[in-house]
């Protein structure tokens, strides 16, 4: 009898957790678009409830939990749901790959805790599919682990975190890969000390998340936090193998998969070999960038005399960056697009891939203002149009501006930059003459054709948009 119910629960949740794979898959492709995401996330979260539900239904049915399990589960399940529905509610837009980041620090240790539980409570010696699966799932979530922490204290600006450097850091990158490495074969080779294979295997591959991720720094951060994603759900894809769990197993692949091709789209959008910003080749440490900065001074100019500028002008290119989603001000960009569109002037949006914090953040910005998608220009095709246009006006944009990108030898060469030099006149919106997030100086400031209004951008864009009214009226 009691096996007939074990046999009758395992299919039941073969099927429900077959569902919320699919829900996983039906949830990512609503978020192809900006206007489906929110249903998109809704629909995967519904999966993910419905599976954490099933995984419950079948510890009580198998009759594995005693009460102290109970309070344990139930207790966890508390503190992770209130942590994340926190954190994601009162995180602000700009801190989001910070928190993708811890997410990952949890999804990596998770995945390697599940896989190091199986090899060690399994009865007898586990074969070798598991003793592979479940090995990878502690090595992969192991390095997920310590290297998204650290990824997460450098986005954050955590002072210590950012002075981290490690020399000889191509050394220690071996030692730690080869240490890693042996220790996962021995643990398959010898199933029979699998204690102390798993446990070394844990340390070196905790150790390798660390000289992994701290000699990275500068723009290189983000495609590091999508090849850390990519790691979280290979780890939890490889943990669903051990324990035979096929949401867990879609899950991850799905995460993975999507990491893997985002990592490959980002090195590429900024001009980096993948394996190079891998192995710290590219970007530089935190504090290399400041060094020899452009010479000159800046000149300055006045919301008034922007507002002359733009409704002379025929054509005007909005150059939106970071600066633009920490100041909030998609919706007053917006509207003085709508204001110089309505008096007659062409305007578009020059948009770069990695401009803001997180792929696709100038898209859902703008979006988020109701700005036509079709004026939202792509590098490729906005560059060719920089000498024609009579205004740039760049909001909180900057290393996705700074022409050193075209020399060798500074902390953004190679990354394919916005031509906003090449503008009839360039006015650049920020507080002052601060860096932008690689640390170096922008070269473009400093030129004939560029003027600068500082004051956040929110406030200047509400003061612009006064004086262009004045005009009109
Ligand atoms: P940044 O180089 O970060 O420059 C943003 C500028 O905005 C700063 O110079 C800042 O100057 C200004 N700013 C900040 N708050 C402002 C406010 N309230 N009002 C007006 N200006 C304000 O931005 P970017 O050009 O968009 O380049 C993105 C950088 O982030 C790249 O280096 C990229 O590699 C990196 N990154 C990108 C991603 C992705 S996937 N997009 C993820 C992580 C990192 P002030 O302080 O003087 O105001």
């Amino acid at each position: 009898m009691a096996s007939a119910t074990v046999g009758t629960i395992d299919i039941v949740a073969w099927f429900v957790y077959l569902f919320s794979a699919v829900m996983f898959v039906v949830g990512l492709h609503f978020m192809n678009s900006p206007k489906t995401a929110r249903k998109g996330n809704q629909i995967s979260a519904f999966g993910m409830v419905v599976a954490v539900l099933m995984a419950f239904i079948v510890l009580f049915a198998k009759g594995f939990v005693n009460t102290v399990a109970v309070v344990v589960l139930v207790v966890g399940i508390l503190i992770g749901a209130v942590a994340g529905v926190v954190s994601a509610k009162k995180v602000k837009m700009t801190d989001m790959p910070q928190l993708v980041s811890v997410f990952n620090t949890v999804g990596g240790g998770a995945a390697a805790l599940v896989a190091l539980n199986d090899i060690l409570t399994k009865e007898g010696v586990p074969d070798l599919v598991v003793l592979i699966t479940a090995g990878l799932g502690i090595l992969i979530g192991s390095v997920t682990f310590t290297g998204s922490l650290i990824a997460a204290g450098k986005l954050q600006g955590v002072k210590w975190v950012k002075k981290l450097t490690l020399p000889g850091k191509g050394v220690w990158n071996i030692v730690f890969i080869v240490l890693t490495v042996a220790s996962f074969v021995m643990l398959c080779v010898q199933p029979g000390q699998r204690l102390l294979w798993s446990i070394l295997t844990t340390l070196f591959a905790l150790g390798y998340g660390l000289v992994f991720v701290i000699p990275i720094g500068g723009a290189d951060m983000p495609v590091v936090i999508s090849v850390l994603n990519a790691c979280t759900g290979t780890a939890v894809a490889m943990s669903g193998l051990a324990i035979d769990n096929v949401a867990l197993i879609v899950a991850g692949a799905l995460v993975g998969s999507a990491g893997v091709t985002l990592s490959i789209l980002m090195a590429q959008a900024m001009n980096r070999p993948l394996l190079s910003v891998l192995a710290g080749g590219f970007g530089g440490s935190d504090t290399a960038a400041a060094g020899d900065g452009p010479e000159g001074t800046m000149k300055e100019t006045s919301p008034d005399d922007l507002a002359v500028q733009l409704v002379y002008a025929d054509k005007v290119i909005f150059v939106p960056g970071f600066g633009l989603a920490q100041a909030q001000a998609q919706r007053e960009l917006a509207d003085l697009g709508e204001l110089l569109k309505n008096h007659g002037v062409e305007v578009s949006y020059a948009i770069h891939p990695v401009a803001g914090r997180m792929p696709g953040h100038m898209n859902v910005l703008l979006a988020e203002a109701n700005v036509p998608y079709e004026e939202l220009v792509d590098l490729e095709e906005i560059n060719p149009q920089f000498p024609s246009a009579n205004v740039a006006l760049v909001v909180g944009a900057n290393d996705v501006t700074n022409p050193a990108a075209r020399r060798p030898g500074t902390p953004v060469s190679g990354m394919p930059i916005l031509d906003v030099d090449k503008a009839q006149n360039v006015v650049v919106m920020k507080r002052g003459r601060g860096t932008g997030y690689a640390g170096i100086q922008n070269e473009l400031y400093f030129e004939d054709n560029t003027q600068m209004l500082f004051g956040d951008a929110k406030k200047s864009l509400q003061a612009v948009i006064a004086a262009v009214k004045e005009l009109l009226a």
